[in-house]
């Protein structure tokens, strides 16, 4: 199993480029299987969960063809099986993103019920009673969610989140634009990623109007056709780096992101005291420049507020704030599992229910340490990257699902990281 391992006290210096958003890519991908025909997908991220929807996508009968390593070629012509197996749901819940265009296109699917992960129970059971207000009949059976559409064909119909999901959403919208009528989506997700679902679904012909906002409007087609479509940035990862450079004292220059999907990240990171510039559309300039950096408290909340996926990361940049600042989580349950690790470090942090309180400024200290989800690897990285001394970061696999090529990218501006195996960590010891 690869490690990290990290040599940290260097400020990053120089250019990075943002990826393809993977919660974007992901939906994108499920939403080729409501076409016969071709779907070219531009800007996709290589990691770890893309790979994985592309084989659910071919188990399902599609076929995939990658002219390079950034585009997909899709075609879901031959689909014969309606099923994403347990095996592939295990390894990757959003594997349950193939139920709303499988129902919506073919009246039928199954799919492995998720079970909970690292960071919550995390159920699924705002997407189903969607798509019973749809029409469908949904049912549980050893394990698998069975959801058919009687006449073959899902109705429109207004459909209502009690709480706003974001793949709920997605699957909903991939499922009703081919029903019959209108569907209007109450309490609907409005972050970035929905908004480029919905424009690549308006490119294959579908009748989606106001996305991005709490009230979604679905005018259900008749078919769908093939088209060409480049994934949006990935606003995480951008917000990562914004962390990198501002935990390390370091200047960079982000290309190829998109600053606007996430104001509140830059907002509150300019709050902290870190210099975030728009060279232009696509590309931010940020320093530190020595200057203290102010603890601030934050409250993650469904966007366009701050992101549960922000969380993790901003909280080892508060571990180097001058000040008590208080970190609320009310997205997931469980999700400040890398606090015990960033206190392996030497961070200063206390946790009650959904609030962490961290006491900065606190010299941080290399470590072994463990990844235990996607963000949590993130901040840990971003811990070691500030510490004195080596990190040592075991379960990296969790940082591969989400992040492209990560280390080379540290790595070109000037962070003193490896990757190394079991066996290389021990000798390193
Ligand atoms: C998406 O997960 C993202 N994943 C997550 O990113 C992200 O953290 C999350 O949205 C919130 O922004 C993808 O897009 C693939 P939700 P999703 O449904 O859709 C509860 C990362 O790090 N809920 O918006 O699964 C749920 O338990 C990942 O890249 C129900 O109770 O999240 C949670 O508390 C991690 N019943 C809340 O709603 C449901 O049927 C929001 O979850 C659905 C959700």
């Amino acid at each position: 199993m690869d490690k990290f391992l990290i040599r940290g006290g260097k400020p990053l210096n120089g250019k990075v480029e943002i990826s393809g958003a993977k919660n974007s890519a992901l939906p994108c991908l499920a939403a080729t299987l409501l076409t016969p025909e071709t779907v070219t997908l531009h800007n996709v991220p290589y990691v770890k969960d893309l790979i994985t929807q592309r084989r659910l996508l071919e188990d399902l009968g599609a076929t995939v063809l990658t002219p390079e390593l950034h585009t997909q070629k899709i075609k879901a012509k031959n689909i014969e099986i309606f099923e994403a197996p347990y095996e592939l749901v295990k390894t990757m819940r959003a594997s349950v993103l193939a139920l709303g265009p499988l129902l919506g296109r073919f009246g039928q699917a199954k799919v492995s019920l998720p079970g909970g992960c690292a960071i919550g129970t995390r159920p699924i059971d705002l997407h189903l009673k969607a798509f019973e207000q749809l029409g469908a009949t949904v049912s549980l059976e050893s394990g698998d969610v069975v959801a058919r559409a009687p006449k073959g064909r899902l109705i429109g119909a207004d459909t209502y989140f009690e709480k706003v999901s974001v793949t709920g959403t997605e699957n909903v919208m991939m499922a009703a634009v081919l029903a019959k009528g209108i569907t209007t989506i109450h309490n609907a997700a409005r972050e970035p990623e929905i908004e480029d679902l919905a424009e690549l679904l308006n490119k294959m012909g579908a009748k989606i109007s106001s996305a991005g906002t709490d009230t979604i409007k679905i005018e259900g087609v008749e078919g769908l056709n093939g088209t060409e479509h480049s994934i949006i940035p990935d606003r995480i990862e951008t917000g990562t780096f914004i962390v990198a450079a501002a935990i390390t004292n370091g200047e960079l220059e982000i290309s190829k992101c998109q600053p606007k999907h996430l104001e509140a990240v830059i907002g509150k990171l300019r709050e902290t005291g870190v210099e975030i510039t728009e060279l232009d559309e696509t590309t931010i300039f940020v320093k530190r420049n020595g200057s203290q950096l102010n603890a601030k408290d934050v409250t993650t909340q469904p966007h366009p507020d701050f992101p549960t996926d922000m969380q993790a990361q901003y909280m080892a940049l508060m571990t180097q704030a001058e000040g008590e600042s208080t970190i609320v989580e009310t997205i997931f349950e469980n999700r400040f599992m890398h606090v015990s690790e960033l206190k392996r470090m030497g961070a200063n942090i206390h946790t009650s229910g959904n609030t962490a309180i961290v006491d900065g400024k606190t010299r941080l200290m290399g470590a072994k340490v463990q990844a235990s989800d996607l963000r949590a690897s993130a901040s840990l990285v971003l811990a070691g990257l500030c510490a004195e001394g080596e990190t040592i970061i075991d379960r990296v696999y969790h940082i591969d699902r989400g992040y492209e090529m990560i280390v080379q990218k540290l790595r070109n501006i000037g962070a003193n990281i490896e990757r190394v195996s079991d066996s290389m960590a021990m000798s390193a010891e």
